[in-house]
C-alpha cells in the first residue's frame, strides 16, 4: 500500500524533492507514523517547523475556532488577528512594525525589497546593492536566490537579478571592503543552518551591527529557520546583544500554517507606503490565529527555556560521543538547531536513524542536521543518544 502511493507520488508530483520513502499519516508532539502504524520520533520537525510538536493543542483550538467563524478576506480590512498577531512580534522584539506573507522566501523578499525602497526614499536612485553571505541560504524565489550564496541553488536560473555581492561568513574585514557609497543592505543568518550549521561570532555581530549603523546601512537578519524559540532564545539574535533593522520570520511562526513576517523598525518600515508591496493571503485572518497561538504557546510553556535547556543536554551528549568516534569531526549550533560534521557520508546515517525509527536531515553530505521541536524533554535525548551510539559503534567496528 505504502509503496503503491509513493508510485503515485513519482507520477503526479513536481521531482523537485529527494523523499523519504515514508507516507506519513499523523504527527503528535515529538512523534510521527506512517502508513503502517510504525511511530517515530520526529528530529526534523517539517525542517524547524513544528517547534511546538505535531498537531500542539493551542494552534489547533485557535484555528478551528477562527475557521468558524472566518477564513479570509483581504487586507483592504482590518481583522483584530491580525492586528493582535503583530502586537505580540513587535512587543518581543526590536521591532516596530510588521507586514505578514506566507513563506521564508517571501518574507526575505519583503525585507530586500524594503531595504532599497527606504534606501531610495532617503538617498535617491544608485544606493541599492545587497551584501549577502557566502554559504548563506534565503530561498528559491529570483531575489532570494539572488541573495542566497550558494552557487550549487542557482545553478541554470541565469541571469539572477542585479545588486549583490558576496562576503565570507564571520569576517568582518571582508565585510568592511565590500560596502561601498550603494550598499543599502546586509542580510544574514545568524546560523547558517541550510549551509551546515555555522554559527555567527559574536565579536563578528556586534561589529557588522557597528559598521551597518556607522553607514546607515539596513541590516536584515533572516531568522526564517533561527526564530520562534529554535536557538535557546526566541529569536537568533538575541544571543549577540544586538538587534537588526529588519528580521524575516516564516517555518515555525504559524506551527506549520503557512505564514511569513517582516518586523522592521518605524523609521524602516516607513519605505512602504500603500501599493508598494502586498500579499493577498498575508496574514489572513486563519494564519494571524496560528501565529497569535504560537507565540502565547512559546511564551507561556517554558518552551524557549526547554529548548535552551534540553539543547544543552543534547549537545554535552553529541560532544561525548565526538571523543568516543574519530569520524565525528565537529558538534556545533544553538539551542535545538545543531549539527554533527563527520568524516564519512552523512546520507547512509539518515538513513540507518530512519531504520531505527529516528528522522534526520543531512547537509551538504557530511552534516547531520538536528531539528527536534523545542517541546522534547531528556527522554527524546536520550533515545536520540542511544540510537546514535548504537548506529556509530556498528559504523566503527
Ligand atoms: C534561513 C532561511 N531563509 C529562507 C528560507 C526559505 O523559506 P521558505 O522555504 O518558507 O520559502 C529557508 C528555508 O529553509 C531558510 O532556512
Amino acid at each position: 500500500m505504502q509503496d503503491e502511493i509513493i508510485n503515485k507520488g513519482q507520477k503526479y508530483l513536481a521531482n523537485t524533492y529527494t523523499r523519504f520513502p515514508m507516507v506519513v499519516t499523523k504527527g503528535e508532539g515529538c512523534w510521527l507514523w506512517d502508513l503502517n502504524g510504525r511511530r517515530y520520533l520526529d528530529f526534523l520537525s517539517g525542517i524547524a517547523v513544528c517547534n511546538l510538536g505535531h498537531a500542539p493543542k493551542a494552534v489547533v483550538a485557535g484555528l478551528t475556532h477562527q475557521a468558524e467563524k472566518l477564513f479570509h478576506i483581504s487586507n483592504l480590512f482590518y481583522t483584530e488577528g491580525q492586528i493582535k498577531a503583530a502586537e505580540l512580534l513587535v512587543e518581543n522584539s526590536f521591532g516596530d512594525k510588521v507586514f505578514f506573507c506566507n513563506s521564508g522566501a517571501e518574507a526575505n523578499e519583503a525585507a530586500l525589497k524594503l531595504a532599497r525602497r527606504y534606501s531610495w526614499k532617503k538617498y535617491g536612485e544608485g544606493r541599492n546593492e545587497i551584501i549577502a553571505m557566502k554559504n548563506s541560504f534565503h530561498g528559491r524565489t529570483m531575489a532570494t536566490l539572488s541573495a542566497t550564496g550558494q552557487p550549487g541553488f542557482q545553478t541554470g536560473f541565469s541571469p539572477l537579478l542585479q545588486g549583490f555581492s558576496f562576503v565570507p561568513f564571520n569576517d568582518i574585514d571582508a565585510l568592511s571592503e565590500a560596502v561601498t557609497d550603494r550598499t543599502c543592505a546586509v542580510i544574514l543568518e545568524v546560523v547558517q543552518s541550510e549551509g551546515g550549521v555555522y554559527v555567527a561570532d559574536k565579536e563578528y555581530m556586534k561589529r557588522v551591527r557597528e559598521l551597518t549603523r556607522e553607514k546607515d546601512i539596513l541590516l536584515i537578519i533572516d531568522e526564517v529557520q533561527t526564530g520562534m524559540g529554535r536557538t535557546g532564545k526566541l529569536f537568533g539574535y538575541e544571543h549577540f546583544g544586538i538587534g537588526p533593522d529588519i528580521m524575516s520570520l516564516a517555518k515555525a511562526l504559524g506551527s506549520g500554517f503557512p505564514v511569513g513576517a517582516i518586523v522592521g523598525t518605524a523609521s524602516v518600515m516607513e519605505g512602504f507606503e500603500p501599493g508598494t508591496h502586498a500579499s493577498t493571503f498575508g496574514g489572513n485572518p486563519l494564519a494571524a490565529a496560528c501565529v497569535v497561538a504560537t507565540i502565547n504557546a512559546i511564551l507561556d510553556e517554558g518552551v524557549v527555556k526547554n529548548c535552551e535547556r534540553t539543547g544543552k543536554y543534547l549537545q554535552d551528549g553529541l560532544l561525548a560521543l565526538k571523543k568516543k568516534f574519530p569520524f565525528i569531526v565537529d558538534v556545533r549550533g544553538l539551542g535545538l538547531l545543531l549539527g554533527i560534521e563527520l568524516s564519512i557520508g552523512a546520507d547512509p546515517i539518515v538513513k540507518e536513524f530512519m531504520k531505527e525509527g529516528i528522522i534526520i536531515i543531512a547537509s551538504k553530505g557530511i552534516i547531520i542536521r538536528l531539528l527536534p521541536p523545542l517541546i522534547i524533554g531528556r527522554d527524546e535525548a536520550d533515545i536520540f543518544l542511544e540510537v546514535a551510539t548504537r548506529i556509530f559503534e556498528r559504523i566503527a567496528t
